[in-house]
């Protein structure tokens, strides 16, 4: 079943062009996706197009039926309060909140009820347990990672959408990420899209999408291997651009 579709999306910035130039995206309740590319690609801006945040200039994105970018403004903040869980590369914590106080917001926006000890064990799994009480300001880039990490996990959402997650990571902390968000959607059933420049994350997910000239080219399995991630990747990216009878 679908949950998100993401039809001929294109999106230029001011004094750069196109970014997107006609991307097709589908994405199946409970997969894990990955996307990579090239830096300045527009991986980053396709991830806020889908999650809501930026309007595509053309295109459609439509998350369990329902089209974003024609929702009015409170129901799409609700909706993506509730469905959408962000792992940006910015962050957005806010400083005048603690690190809890940062990942309990959007439960607490909603009206709902906190469950602390479902708190206490997701800080915790995320190594973030000691730091509960600070301010984003004291803690390391890492680590603040970790928290929007946890604030986009606690609301169980429909989809999570990571913009390189373990970009700020050491090894270990990297791994151990992995390893959650495998968890979370073999175990929670919850459908992942990410973006990495690491073929070693993206082989932790099953297929993989590349961003090239602003379009999306055919997605292949990762086959769990960062060896074979890597090898397909440089293939597909190195070769001359992929003209339309070939996709
Ligand atoms: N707000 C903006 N205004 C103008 N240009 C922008 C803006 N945001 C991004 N760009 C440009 O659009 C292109 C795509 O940016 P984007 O951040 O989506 O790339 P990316 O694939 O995520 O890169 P990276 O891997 O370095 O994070 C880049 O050339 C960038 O300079
Ligand atoms: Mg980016």
């Amino acid at each position: 079943m679908t949950l998100v579709s993401a039809s001929q999306l294109s999106k230029s910035y001011a004094g750069q062009g196109q970014v997107l130039n006609g991307v097709d995206l589908t994405i199946t309740k409970g997969s894990f996706e990955c996307v990579m590319g090239a830096s300045g690609s527009g991986k980053s801006t396709l991830l806020h197009i889908l999650s809501g945040l930026m309007s595509p200039d053309a295109g459609e994105v439509q998350v369990d039926g329902a089209s974003l970018h024609e929702m009015k403004d409170r129901t799409l903040s609700q909706f993506r309060r509730r469905r959408i869980g962000l792992v940006f590369q910015d962050f957005n914590l806010i400083p005048a909140l603690s690190v809890e106080e940062n990942v309990m917001l959007p439960i607490q926006l909603d009206g709902r009820r906190v469950d602390v000890a479902e708190l206490e064990l997701l800080l915790d799994r995320l190594g973030i347990f000691s730091l509960r009480k600070k301010s984003p300001d004291q803690l390391s880039g890492g680590e603040r990672q970790r928290v929007a990490i946890a604030r986009a996990l606690y609301i169980r959402p429909a989809i999570i959408l990571a913009d390189e997650p373990t970009g700020n990571l050491d090894s270990v902390a990297g791994e151990a990420l992995c390893r959650l968000l495998s968890e979370l959607n073999k175990d929670q059933n919850c459908t992942i899209l990410m973006v990495t420049h690491d073929p070693r994350v993206a082989a932790v997910s099953d297929r993989l999408h590349l961003l090239r000239d602003g379009r999306l080219l055919e997605h292949f399995e990762t086959q769990h291997s960062a060896d074979f991630v890597s090898k397909t990747y440089l293939e597909m990216m190195g070769h001359a651009p992929v003209s339309e009878s070939a996709r």
